[in-house]
Order: structure tokens, then sequence, then C-alpha cells
């Protein structure tokens, strides 16, 4: 085994782990919460801490009361959103698997946000339909991160369902560099591109995207404004 890359993973991995103990909060919910994704049988794609923390910093930094998540999962990155919108604030978090949302709530509980964070068990697509037949919107930050070859369809709906000052955050937009494989065909590569070019075509976006190294390995995320 002398594969650098090991090497690689492993130092970003240590980084990762360091900048969690050193920048982060010490609230043991958050290892709970991954112990119990683990515990469940949950795969481990939980966003790394310190881009929880991001996203509780950008929900902050925003002032945002009101934030959608499409993709719980165990609820990890729903508590880091959910500590930043604060009591009187809410989450709205969409996940399609009853064993993975029967976790969430178990960590929801644990974290003490049940009254803050709103869990829909569902389809996102139904659930975003749903959502805006109810009124529900405008929201003022919004993490996609479900099945990545709905991605165009989740980042169109984040702009219906968003005002002037929404911020939209895109999780897994580079996989290991596979987003630069123009005739991919796999499904969750054609969404990501598909994604990407709707948020750089939309007049009413500033949009970016950060390549990153660490706990999930080589990937990266997209955070686009709504201007207009
Ligand atoms: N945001 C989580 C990770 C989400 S993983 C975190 O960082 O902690 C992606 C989740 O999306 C999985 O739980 C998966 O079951 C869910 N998902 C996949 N397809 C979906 C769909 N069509 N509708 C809603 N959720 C879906
Ligand atoms: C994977 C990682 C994610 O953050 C996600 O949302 C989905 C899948 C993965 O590594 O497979
Ligand atoms: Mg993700």
């Amino acid at each position: 085994m002398n594969d650098p890359s090991d090497t690689n993973e492993t130092l970003w991995n240590d980084v990762d782990s360091y900048f969690t103990d050193t920048l982060l909060p010490h609230d043991p919910v958050f290892a709970e919460t991954l112990r119990a994704a683990e515990a469940g049988g949950l795969p481990p794609i939980s966003v790394s801490a310190p881009l929880g923390m991001l996203l509780h910093v950008l929900v902050r930094t925003v002032g945002a009361r009101r934030v959608l998540e499409i993709g719980t999962l165990a609820g990890f990155s729903t508590i880091w959103l959910a500590r930043g919108v604060g009591e009187g604030g809410s989450v709205v978090t969409l996940e399609l698997d009853p064993r993975h949302a029967e976790v969430a709530r178990g960590n929801f509980e644990r974290a003490g946000v049940q009254g803050i964070v709103d869990l829909r068990l569902g389809r996102a697509l139904d659930s975003l339909a749903e959502i805006e037949k109810n009124g529900e919107g405008p929201f003022d930050l919004i993490f996609v991160d479900a099945d990545k070859n709905t991605y165009p369809e989740y980042v169109r709906w984040a702009l219906r369902l968003s005002r002037p000052g929404t911020l939209i955050v895109v999780d897994n937009v580079v996989r290991e560099g596979r987003v630069l494989e123009e005739s991919s065909d796999d499904p969750n590569m054609v969404g990501i591109r598909g994604a990407l070019e709707i948020l750089g075509a939309e007049p009413r976006l500033l949009a970016t995207a950060i390549q990153t190294v660490g706990s999930k390995g080589y990937d990266g995320f997209a955070v686009a404004l709504v201007t207009a």
C-alpha cells in the first residue's frame, strides 16, 4: 500500500480533526449524532464538522430565521443550521428514507432542537410543491444536499422559494474532480453539472464554488446569493 493519496487522506482527516478541536464548540451532541447515524447503519456522508460550522456561520451572517434543507440523513447538518437560527427560527428539512428520518428525530431530541426543526418525510420534489402550495416560503437560506441527479430541479425550487438576500448552498459539487467529466453518463454528475450551469446562467444569482479536502475526501460546495 503505497498509494500517495492514502497519505493525503490521512493528513486531510487529521487537519479537519485539528480544526474541529481548535475552532469548534465542544458540544458532545454532534459526536453523539454521528454515533447514532453509524449505529443506525446510515452512510457516513454527513457534512464535515468544519463545513457544518460554516453553515451555522452563514445562517447567522445572513440573519436567517427560516432555513430549508433538502436531504436530512441523520440531521447532523440540520443541527448546525438549527443552532444558527435559534429560538423563534425554524429549519424545514426534507428526507425520503423513513429510517434516516427516525434516526434524525432522535438526534433532534438529543440536541434539543425538536421544536425548531420540521422534518417532512417523502420525496423532496413532492414536499417542495407542498411548501409552495402552502405559501411557506420564502426561505432565508437553502441547503441542497439530497440526490445529486435531481440537483437541477432542487436549484430551480430553491430560486422559487427565495427572496433577494437568500443564500443558496449546494453540497458535493466536485466529487473528486468528476465534475469535469462533460460526457459522463453518471446521472449524479449530469445533475451536479446541470445545477452549476443554472447557478452560473441565472442573472438573479451571484454564485461561486469552493473545492475542499478533509474528512470527506476531495469535494466542494457552491454558494449563491439571490440578488433580485
Ligand atoms: N445533509 C445531511 C446529509 C444528507 S445525505 C448532512 O450533511 O448531515 C442525502 C440524504 O438525502 C439521504 O438521507 C437520502 O435518503 C436523502 N434523499 C435522497 N433522495 C431523496 C429525495 N428524492 N427526497 C428527499 N430526500 C432524499
Ligand atoms: C456522498 C457525500 C455527501 O455529502 C452526500 O450528500 C451524498 C453522498 C458520498 O460521499 O457518497
Ligand atoms: Mg452532502
